[in-house]
């Protein structure tokens, strides 16, 4: 790390680079049964019981749907220069077909010209995870019908924030909805078949491209469309070839089931190979992989720790941890050949693996894979245990430690050739973060869950000079 090797030498970014924090729908906004919006499959799902870790669940959240205002001028007191945040489809399209609800939209409309008004730049993801739950009992992301149902919700988004927002995202981490939500079954819909993950994962693909194009068709040509993917830097355990296999095979769930379509227009063959037991993916139809194909004005990209696997017979050598959550079945199809292992190193509260290497070396595969495609750190970022001290603030130098080393990762991707335009601190706030409920807390601001009340933690404070200033502060 240029830091640590040298931590007199500042480090500091292109002016133009955009210094952001993001946020999603369901994790934040609360209000869930306001202005006409219906539930979501994260409705259905954490109000089941033995969903998630003590029952939580976003009723409530942190209220942001009713503290918006309060939340922007937050921002703009730290000084950030962009907003990512999420539309929750259920509250704009309530039964996921259909004409929209004008409340819900008019929601979004308040809070993209509160951000403008404060000099923030919005960033908008249209699919953070919360399907209508009408749609899901129509079948869900496995059914076809679902990418077709995306689009219309996202011509409908992009008539209406179009003019003032610009840079559009159509999925969040689309391998999340597709393997945790119907293979683990650890997130809603919480479904654990296999076969059905990798439709989903197709349906989902053809929902970005789909989607693409819808908000394209009615969006001014200056707007950006990307997609946010938690794509993987998957390493070896070894140089073995059964453990090299091991780690193409993860490498081709994670990452070639989406950025193969996505910007290559196929799926890796080894991924048909790999999967073949479970499907034979006639559900890609001719014209699918061209349709999913768009040309994108951005990458984003959403990296936390990476993942070290091997062949399942190294398995003794070290612990299962894929990291997502606990089930008895897998969120990888077709890899019970693969085990996965703890990176050694420090983690933070998810347990997570602290390794900014990771990041430089993802930012530097899609440079190479995407040559001329601007990228985007959309998520990054880390849960710690932070309490209110007693002099009143939260002092978290862990997570400016953390911060500190991946965007200087980033600042080294870039000093190495890559195109990195932005980074999106997770989270701006605390929030509900999934299976794991409240107890896991991601944001650079404090939420007191029993008042609600908001205090910027110190990385919060650090962050913000470093969008100010354009320079790590020490
Ligand atoms: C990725 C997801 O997009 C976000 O919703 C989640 O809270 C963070 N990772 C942390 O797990």
């Amino acid at each position: 790390m240029p830091d640590s090797e040298n931590p007199a030498t500042p480090v500091t970014f292109p002016p133009a680079f955009v210094w952001g924090a993001a946020t999603s729908a369901y994790q934040i906004e609360g209000a869930v049964r306001e202005d006409g919006r219906t539930p979501s499959i994260w409705d259905t799902f954490s109000h089941t019981p033995g969903k998630t870790v003590g029952g939580d669940h976003g009723d409530i959240a942190v209220d942001h749907y009713h503290r918006y205002r309060e939340d922007v001028a937050m921002m703009a007191d730290l000084g950030l220069g962009a907003y990512r945040f999420s539309v929750s489809w259920s509250r704009v399209q309530p039964t996921g077909r259909g004409p929209a609800v004008q409340k819900g939209l008019d929601f979004y409309r308040r809070l993209v010209d509160e951000l403008l008004s404060k000099g923030i730049k919005p960033a908008v993801t249209l699919y953070h995870w919360d399907l209508p739950q009408e749609l899901e009992d129509a079948g869900g992301w496995p059914e076809r019908d679902t990418a077709y149902r995306f689009a219309e919700y996202a011509q409908i988004v992009g008539e209406a924030l179009g003019d003032r927002a610009e840079q559009w995202m159509t999925l969040n981490e689309p391998w999340c909805s597709a393997f945790l939500g119907y293979a683990s079954g650890v997130h809603a819909p919480g479904r654990t078949d296999p076969a059905a993950s990798l439709r989903a994962a197709h349906h989902l693909n053809l929902a970005h491209g789909l989607g693409a194009s819808a908000l394209r068709s009615v969006m001014p040509a200056r707007n950006q469309v990307a997609i946010a993917l938690n794509s993987a830097t998957v390493r070896p355990l070894s140089q073995n070839p059964a453990d090299l296999a091991a780690a193409r095979k993860i490498d081709d769930l994670a990452n070639g089931v989406f950025h193969g379509p996505i910007l290559h227009g196929a799926y890796p063959e080894s991924l048909y190979a790999a999967t073949s037991d479970l499907t034979d993916w006639d559900y890609v139809l001719d014209g699918d992989l061209t349709l999913i194909n768009q040309p994108l004005d951005a990458l984003g990209l959403n990296y936390y720790t990476p993942a070290l696997v091997s062949a399942a017979d190294a398995a003794a050598r070290a612990p299962r941890a894929d990291g997502h959550g606990a089930s008895d079945h897998s969120p990888w199809p077709a890899a019970g050949d693969v085990a996965f292992h703890q990176t050694p190193g420090d983690r933070t509260e998810m347990g997570w693996t602290i390794d900014p290497t990771g990041l430089h070396e993802l930012i530097m595969r899609y440079t190479r894979e995407a040559p001329g495609l601007p990228l985007y750190i959309t998520e990054n970022g880390a849960a710690y245990d932070d309490k209110i001290d007693s002099d009143g603030r939260v002092h978290d130098p862990e997570r400016v430690s953390y911060l500190h080393g991946h965007l200087s990762a980033v600042r080294r991707a870039i000093t190495d050739g890559a195109d990195v335009r932005g980074y999106f601190l997770w989270s701006l706030l605390d929030n509900f973060e999934w299976a794991y409920g409240y107890g896991k807390r991601f944001g650079a601001v404090y939420v007191d869950y029993a008042t609600l009340q908001r205090t910027p933690k110190s990385s919060a404070l650090w962050y913000g000079k470093a969008a100010r200033t354009g320079a790590l502060p020490p």
